[in-house]
């Protein structure tokens, strides 16, 4: 796990010079401790991949922690958002409106005036109905908005039903039969100017085969338009590329960007790309601590401090993310459950792991850089766990954990009756 920021120095667990057994005791757990450098050497490897031919924009849903935001926003990053508070965040963390685009398949009218007030880049406009509204606010405001179509081009992205975007029975997008008229007919709406095509099909993908078939079907809609006379100039092929949980052979980012670009010779739109799971996933990891051993027959549970609540992937998902001790590697005869306090069957972090459990003693669950802290949510009335970013020899507390008094604030009685 040497190029995601962790490493082993004897039997303990790092995060770049600091043990995270060391993290644990100060800032208690259950946390999530990302590496910097991971982060940077991701983004980098991505861009260089990417090189003169397009910008890369990272997808803030993955982890937006302002302190994440910041270090993107410092080298460079383009943004690519769901949400009129993910604008903020980016905003508040440095990054600059003229280079965020925003996707979604709801944008509510404020988020929309908002983020025309604030200057965005492009709306990657996802119906017909979408555009329309976008025209009328922009109208409103007084500017003109660059758009997108996001397509949906109707391929099996070969991942988990609930993150598969770009077949008929999802939501996201406009059909290809239909796009094409809805692009023609756009010139009756004064304050907008389409500009591209988008599609993003999946997320964890594992082969670059469906973004490169999704590819040539929108190359052959953006042919067509700019041969109708319509002044595109880029394409948005989204994110997805996967991570390795466990024995995935993912592929590059020069793979991704190849089975883009290829589809597209000859054309040469502008590219824009935004991953979020690759740039983050790896580079973070959640700390939890060991509560208590029981066993049902021949069943055995060690119930941790962290829960679905913290971190929901294994619940909604099924998802297998690896699990290690942070200060021995030294595997248990007897398969062991990981599970959380919350009370939900579901509430399991890792099944049949092979681990040394002692209560008391700290595990790592890895791959939690990318949807981990940013699906947490509060069930069970349970604080949100802290963030740590480790950059060298230094730990820093860059969300403190919850309080019981965070969760309160809001809420109040109904008057005497
Ligand atoms: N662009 C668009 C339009 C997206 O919908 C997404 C992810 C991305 C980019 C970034 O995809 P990535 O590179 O991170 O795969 N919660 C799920 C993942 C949901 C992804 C949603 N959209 C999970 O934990 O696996």
């Amino acid at each position: 796990m040497a190029e995601s920021g962790f490493h082993r120095e004897g039997e303990d667990l790092y995060a770049e010079g600091v043990p995270l057994q060391e993290i644990a005791d100060r800032f208690g757990t259950p946390c999530y401790v990302y590496s910097r450098g991971a982060i940077q050497a991701r983004w980098e490897r991505y861009r260089q991949a990417l090189g003169s031919q397009g910008t890369l924009c990272y997808a803030v849903k993955a982890n937006s922690n302002l302190a994440v935001l910041g270090i993107l926003a410092q080298v460079g990053a383009s943004f690519d958002i769901v949400s009129a508070g993910e604008l903020a965040r980016v905003l508040r963390a440095g990054g600059d409106a003229g280079r965020v685009t925003f996707s979604g398949v709801g944008k509510g009218t404020q988020e929309i005036r908002r983020a025309l007030l604030a200057g965005i880049r492009c709306f990657n406009v996802e119906s017909g109905q979408e555009l329309e509204r976008i025209d009328r606010i922009a109208g409103e405001v007084g500017v003109k908005a660059t758009v997108a179509i996001r397509i949906n081009p109707d391929v099996e992205a070969g991942t988990h039903p609930h993150i598969t975007t770009g077949v008929e029975a999802s939501k996201f997008g406009v059909p290809l039969e239909e796009a094409e008229s809805l692009i023609t007919g756009a010139e009756k709406y004064r304050n907008v100017r389409v500009q591209g095509l988008a599609f993003h099909i999946g997320s964890q993908l594992t082969s670059v085969a469906p973004v490169a078939e999704a590819a040539s079907r929108v190359a052959a809609l953006y042919g067509r338009l700019r041969a109708a006379g319509v002044p595109l100039d880029h394409v948005d092929a989204g994110g997805g590329l996967g991570i390795r949980y466990a024995d995935e052979t993912p592929p590059t980012p020069k793979e991704h960007v190849e089975a883009v670009a290829t589809a597209f010779a000859g054309m040469e739109p502008r590219l824009f790309l935004e991953p979020g799971r690759a740039i983050v996933g790896e580079a973070g990891v959640l700390l939890t601590r060991i509560e208590y051993l029981k066993s049902h027959g021949t069943r055995r549970f060690a119930v941790v401090d962290a829960g679905m609540n913290d971190h929901l992937r294994p619940a909604l998902y099924d998802a297998w993310h690896e699990i290690e001790a942070v200060g021995t590697t030294r595997r248990s005869a007897d398969a062991v459950d990981i599970v959380g306090p919350v009370c939900e069957s579901a509430d399991s972090l890792g099944k049949d792991r092979y681990l040394e459990v002692t209560p008391g003693s700290v595990l790592a669950i890895y791959a939690a850089g990318a949807y981990g802290f940013v699906m947490a949510s509060h069930y069970n009335s349970r604080p949100r766990p802290a963030e740590i970013i480790v950059d060298g020899q230094h730990a820093h507390l860059v969300r403190r954990r919850e309080t019981v008094d965070d969760l309160l604030r809001g809420e109040s009685l109904l008057p005497r009756g």
